[in-house]
């Protein structure tokens, strides 16, 4: 018989591409959760918004009730908006903490009781490299990023009892659509232009020159096979050795070279 996937955000990117992967091997049903369909051929579409929470909670019911047991919830959802945090409207902010932070939460939370019944599952939380290295004018993002971190070590803990196992995935720059889908703002006329528009063309760059998401959905995949999977995952060799030398090296440094690959 084969396990039950919900992914959210595979109408594109990451998640896209894992599906794609899951799908192939026969061994997996996916479903996705995102507002436009995932196109992959086999997976089933529930169209919904992660913030819009009792729709949300009440599609995974759904899921849940229909397949039984799920064997993996991978949140993949994400919106990233670019801004000095001096400009940035709250609301803004709140709506990133919504679709990145408590969108994943609500995900978790409505999984577990499932998973812990049939005492199995693996939830998979898609951070970033930022929250260990964090960007100028991506302040809230980064910040999000940061929180999916720490919501996935509280959860390992948490769920460790009920052979739950919990994986933040890091990947760093990819080359996908969330680039052009960026919230940015309009800072002409402000002292923090000419740095906003400098590291908005270098993020860019190195995104588009980032990984390929199917290389990231691979990393994803043979870690929903592993039966002791990590707690933090940075997304292939290069960002394995960032996020080493970004615990060791002090934070000031760490600053340091961010600025110099995105600023000055
Ligand atoms: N690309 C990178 O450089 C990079 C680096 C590090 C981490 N990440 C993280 O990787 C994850 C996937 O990003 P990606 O690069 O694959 O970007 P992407 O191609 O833009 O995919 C984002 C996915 O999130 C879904 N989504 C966004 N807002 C949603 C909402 N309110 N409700 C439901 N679904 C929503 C989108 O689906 P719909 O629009 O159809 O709803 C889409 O499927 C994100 O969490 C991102 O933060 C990306």
């Amino acid at each position: 018989m084969k396990k039950t996937i919900i992914i959210t955000g595979a109408s594109s990117g990451i998640g896209y591409a894992l599906a794609d992967i899951l799908i192939k091997t026969e061994e997996y049903k996916v479903y996705n959760i995102s507002r436009t369909d995932c196109s992959v051929e086999g997976v089933i579409n529930k169209r919904c918004d992660v913030t819009r929470s009792a729709k949300f909670t009440k599609t995974l019911k759904d899921i849940i009730a229909k397949e039984g047991s799920i064997y993996a919830g991978i949140y993949s959802a994400g919106y990233s908006i670019a801004a000095p945090i001096e400009l940035t409207h709250e609301e803004k902010l709140r709506y990133l903490f919504d679709v990145n932070y408590f969108g994943a939460v609500n995900f978790c939370r409505t999984l577990i009781p499932s998973m812990r019944e049939y005492k199995n599952g693996r939830l998979i939380l898609v951070g970033s490299m930022v929250s260990q290295l964090p960007v100028p004018f991506l302040s809230g993002y980064c910040s999000s990023k940061a929180a999916i971190g720490a919501l996935a070590q509280g959860l390992s803990q948490e769920l460790e009892p009920f052979g739950i196992k919990c994986t933040c995935v890091m990947p760093g720059g990819t080359a996908t659509a969330f680039t052009a889908r960026r919230d940015k703002i309009n800072c002409h006329g402000t002292k923090y232009n000419d740095a906003y528009c400098k590291m908005l063309a270098r993020l860019g760059v190195t995104e588009a020159k980032g990984m390929d998401a199917k290389n990231v959905a691979e990393i994803i995949s043979r870690t929903l096979a592993k039966k002791a999977p990590p707690l933090f995952l940075p997304a292939g060799l290069t960002n394995t050795l960032t996020s080493v030398a970004a615990k060791i090296v002090p934070q000031e440094l760490v600053s340091m070279f961010v600025d110099s690959v995105f600023v000055t």
